[in-house]
């Protein structure tokens, strides 16, 4: 494809997105960003895609929004059109998305990675919401992800300074789910999403449904939605294939159906 701002690739059901504005940290930028939706929702609608890892370089997976794009805009600007028009699409993604964080997760950035379903941490990385020292916020929904994702107090204390924390800090609270060594990132990632894209993509999608409606629902909700994904799931093929191969010890034959 002809992307200037990100690299696209498959490797059997797995996709990687690789976010390339070196020069500038991978700022998210609106071509950045437009070429993202795009590519997203590209894998997202093919089947034969069952994973996404989405990362940048060692330096930076994203230092936030483009600051030089952004300086001079106004209430009317952001309020109407933005921050980025068409965002709803990358959120929208059903297929499990893996951030994989090398270096700098900033503003933006951080609140990316924090829209993904995993996130990987490389031991060089650093994530933070710098937004207050812009004299701006979070607005790409770091206020609301990140007390979500690592508690009111440290979110507070990241939000209000705008200081960074370190790998070894982001996985203590929770924000991401494991740290590796810096030349084992994209392994890792990889490994990661194999596991998941070998498995039956209806029962992803409802796992996946299923674990945002966590986030988003008050607990009984969350179960009544629980229980009819569950039952749904005893529609599928997959979950007579999946007990099948249990009972007949060999690794099942998902036909993702
Ligand atoms: C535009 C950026 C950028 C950004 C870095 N660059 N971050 N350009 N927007 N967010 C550019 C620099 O201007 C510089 O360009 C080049 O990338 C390399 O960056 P340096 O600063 O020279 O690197 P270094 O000294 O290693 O410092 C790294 C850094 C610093 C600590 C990450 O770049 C930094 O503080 N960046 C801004 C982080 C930030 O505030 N993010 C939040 C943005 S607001 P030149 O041309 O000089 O070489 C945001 C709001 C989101 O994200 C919500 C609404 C969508």
């Amino acid at each position: 494809s002809d992307y200037t701002t990100i690299i696209a690739e498959t490797q059997g059901r797995v996709a990687t997105i690789t976010l390339n504005r070196p020069e500038a940290l991978n700022a998210l930028n609106g071509t950045l960003v437009r070429e993202l939706i795009d590519a997203v929702q590209g894998f997202d609608d093919d089947p034969g895609i069952g994973a996404i890892v989405l990362t940048g370089s060692a330096k930076a997976f994203a230092a936030g929004a483009d600051i030089k794009e952004m300086a001079e805009l106004g209430y009317a600007d952001m309020y109407l059109d933005g921050p980025f028009p068409g965002w709803g699409g990358f959120e929208r993604t059903r297929t499990p998305l893996i951030a994989a964080v090398g270096g700098f997760a900033l503003g933006g950035g951080c609140e990316l990675a924090m829209m993904c379903d995993i996130i990987l941490a490389a031991d060089t990385a650093k994530f933070g919401q710098p937004e207050i020292t812009l004299g701006i916020l979070p607005g790409f929904g770091g206020s609301q992800r990140l007390p979500r994702a690592i508690g009111k107090a440290k979110a507070a204390d990241l939000v209000l300074t705008g200081r960074m924390m370190d790998a070894e800090e982001a996985e203590r609270s929770g924000l991401v789910s494991r740290v590796v060594p810096a030349d084992e990132l994209l392994a890792e990632a990889a490994k990661v999403a194999e596991a998941i894209a070998s498995k039956s993509l209806p029962a992803v999608y409802a796992a996946k449904d299923a674990l945002q409606a966590a986030q988003e629902m008050p607990l009984a909700e969350g179960l009544r939605f629980e229980r009819q994904a569950f039952a749904a799931a005893f529609a599928t093929a997959d979950q007579k294939e999946g007990m099948r191969a249990f009972a007949e010890k060999r690794t099942p034959d998902f036909r993702h159906r």
